[in-house]
Formats: structure tokens, sequence, C-alpha cells
């Protein structure tokens, strides 16, 4: 006779953290549409997680209304205490780019001679194509600019505006 397994019960937090995990794929998968390089760019991005990085969060992790790939995610860590750039256009943020500047700093790491910090992960986006990189860009240039000035090569201070301490925050 068989014994009868017992019902699995998930332990906390594992029963809290689960349900954040994806279920598993059971209808078709609808084709990205990557019909224009903006669009191409958006999948591009969305899967490299550059709005991860890039979105302050509040408290709960929601990304911050209107703040949209503005800057001022805190990493803290080995790697120093570093905030994320802002990377639309505003002047605050990266309105002097060009396709070739995006692609140096997106490939080496370093903008002219400035080198960014290692956890702009450059070594694992260094191998996208000349085209991804190129999409990605176009899909950059679409982002709704964002007033917020953050700068690393300044001394922290508290912003008002993402409510970090982040270099540069006092000029929000
Ligand atoms: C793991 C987090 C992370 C991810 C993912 C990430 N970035 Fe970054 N990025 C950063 C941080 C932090 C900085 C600031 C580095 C510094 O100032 O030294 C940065 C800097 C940059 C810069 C330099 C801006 C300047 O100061 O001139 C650009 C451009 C950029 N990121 C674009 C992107 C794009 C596009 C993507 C997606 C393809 C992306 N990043 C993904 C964390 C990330």
């Amino acid at each position: 006779m068989r014994k009868q397994r017992p019902t699995t019960e998930l332990i906390f937090p594992v029963n809290y953290l689960i349900r954040s995990v994806p279920k598993p794929v059971d209808a078709p998968v609808p084709q990205p549409d990557v019909s224009t390089p903006e669009k191409r760019g958006k999948y591009l991005a969305t899967i490299a997680g550059c709005g991860d990085c890039h979105t302050p969060q509040d408290a709960h992790g929601q990304p911050l209304p209107g703040m949209d790939f503005g800057g001022g995610v805190i990493f803290d860590g080995p790697w120093g205490r570093v905030a994320s750039a802002n990377i639309t256009s505003d002047a605050s943020g990266i309105p002097y780019y060009d396709e070739a500047l995006f692609t140096q700093a997106i490939r080496t790491g370093f903008v002219k001679a400035r080198p960014l910090n290692p956890i702009m992960p450059s070594h694992t986006f260094r191998g996208m194509t000349n085209e991804d990189i190129a999409a990605v860009f176009a899909y950059v240039k679409t982002f709704k600019t964002v007033r917020h000035h953050v700068d690393n090569t300044e001394p922290p201070t508290y912003c008002q505006v993402c409510r970090q301490t982040h270099g540069g925050g006092n000029q929000n």
C-alpha cells in the first residue's frame, strides 16, 4: 500500500517570496513588437534591466511616478556607494550623448575619460551588436525628460526629489 504524501508546506519567508516567482509558461508567448528601432530598443532595454537600476523607487519598491530613467538608485557595496545616472535627455541627464558616446559607455564603461562604476554592467553589455546598441539608444532618446541632478563625483547630499542621499542631491 502506498503512503499518502504529506502536502507541501512552505516555511516563512519562502511562502511569501514564491508569489513573485514567474509562473510556468502554459500559453503561447506573444512575439515582442520589434518593428522599429525604438520598439526593438525597448524590448532589449527591458531584458537588460536598464529601468530596474535607473528608475528610483519608493520604500515599497514601486517606481516613483514621473521618474522613469531619472536615476538616483543607490548601490552600496564592495564597489563603493554609487547612485545610478539620470539617462533621460534633460539638461541634468545625458542630453549631450550621441550614439558613439552611448556605445562607448555601454561597451567600455567609460564616458570619454570618466570611468563608470562597475555596478553599471558594461562587462555584460559589451557583447551587444552595434545594431542592438543603436536600437537601445533610439529608445533612450524617447524617454520623457526628468529633471534630476545625480553626480557621483560630488559629495552625497539629501535629495528632495528621490528622497535619497546622493552626489549633487542638494541641487534638486
Ligand atoms: C545593475 C544596475 C544597472 C543596470 C542594469 C544598468 N545600469 Fe546604467 N548605470 C548604473 C549606475 C550605478 C550608473 C552610474 C555609474 C557611475 O556614475 O559611476 C550607471 C551609468 C549609466 C550611464 C552613464 C551616464 C553618465 O554618467 O554619463 C549610462 C549611459 C547608462 N548607465 C545606461 C544604461 C543602459 C542603457 C542600461 C540598460 C542597457 C543600463 N544603464 C543598465 C547602473 C545600472
